[in-house]
């Protein structure tokens, strides 16, 4: 498709972090299930560009568009892009995230504040600059982890307390992560509750906590019908996982493509966390 085309009503999936790994196995699925255009983006102009050739190999034809989570200009242009071209957005898959290898020796207040600046920051700024656009029926994925369920035991009882209050706000939850990444970066995060050595899981606690409030934020959305869930795509064979999964991308993209492609009106899920496409206690 021309790049300059003007495919406004029509509809429109983004995912992010899509050059490789999971995204790549959403952005293919969706390709072959979704009523739409299909944008794959990544943070390296090359790297995704390369996705989308590999993926016309295969007879699809996903769009285009650079988005680096943790660069709000890069995230201001994608939104341009949406509004320019189709005036609207009905899915969300945040799926971009790092995680840094321990033997990597990078020390530890890099290592959180890139950590959660990617995963709960990044992607909390791409939704809050893309949720203008949301039509109604959109769908928001958030992906997130398993591993945030044995994490979660090592928080401590007032500081659970504080995340799982059922009425937290976007505010204090950023807060309260600022506040991690502020102690982690002095080293003193452990003395006042924090895991020890967690920033990737706690930065997806941080996902999944972000979920639940936008979902409650939504009730009142008078677009209607707009879920937002969070999920786990498993044990996937990935560049993160030093490919050591159990799963193949596209088993990986199979619980964000039933949350992408959930029903309009569907009652449930909503706010909730996924694993095999079945709602998951965590904490
Ligand atoms: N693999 C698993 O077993 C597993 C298990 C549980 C959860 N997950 C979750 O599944 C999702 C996908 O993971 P994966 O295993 O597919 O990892 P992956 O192969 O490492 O892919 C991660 C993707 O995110 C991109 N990315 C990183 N930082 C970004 C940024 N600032 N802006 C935009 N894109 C960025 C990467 O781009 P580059 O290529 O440029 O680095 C890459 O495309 C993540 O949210 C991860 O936490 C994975």
């Amino acid at each position: 498709m021309n790049p300059t085309t003007t495919t406004s009503g029509r509809r429109v999936a983004v995912v992010t972090g899509a050059n490789k790994g999971v995204g790549f196995g959403i952005v293919r699925a969706l390709c072959k299930q979704f009523d739409g255009d299909v944008i794959l983006t990544a943070r390296n102009v090359d790297r995704g560009q390369q996705a989308v050739a590999d993926l016309n190999q295969e007879g699809l034809r996903p769009r285009f568009h650079q988005l680096d989570i943790t660069d709000t200009d890069s995230v201001d242009a994608l939104a341009t892009f949406l509004k320019d071209n189709y005036d609207g957005l009905d899915v969300l898959v945040n799926n971009a995230a790092i995680k840094f290898r321990r033997e990597a020796g990078v020390p530890f207040p890099r290592r959180i504040k890139e950590t959660v600046g990617c995963n709960f920051f990044g992607t909390l700024s791409v939704t809050r600059r893309l949720w203008p656009l949301l039509r109604p029926h959109a769908r928001v994925v958030n992906v997130t982890c398993f591993c945030i369920s044995s994490t979660i035991t090592e928080f401590s009882q007032d500081l659970l307390s504080q995340l799982l209050k059922p009425d937290l706000t976007m505010a204090q939850l950023e807060l309260l992560l600022q506040d991690y990444v502020r102690k982690g970066e002095m080293g003193g995060h452990f003395r006042v509750g924090w895991p020890t050595d967690a920033e990737y899981a706690v930065s997806k606690v941080g996902v999944c906590l972000m979920s639940a409030i936008l979902s409650r934020e939504a009730v009142d959305d008078s677009r209607g019908d707009i879920v937002v869930n969070a999920c786990c795509p498993g044990h996937v064979r990935t560049d993160m996982s030093r490919y050591e999964g159990s799963l193949t991308v596209d088993q990986g993209a199979d619980t964000p493509m039933y949350l992408s492609l959930l029903p309009r009106n569907a009652a449930r899920p909503r706010g909730q966390f996924l694993a095999e496409r079945t709602v998951a206690k965590w904490w």
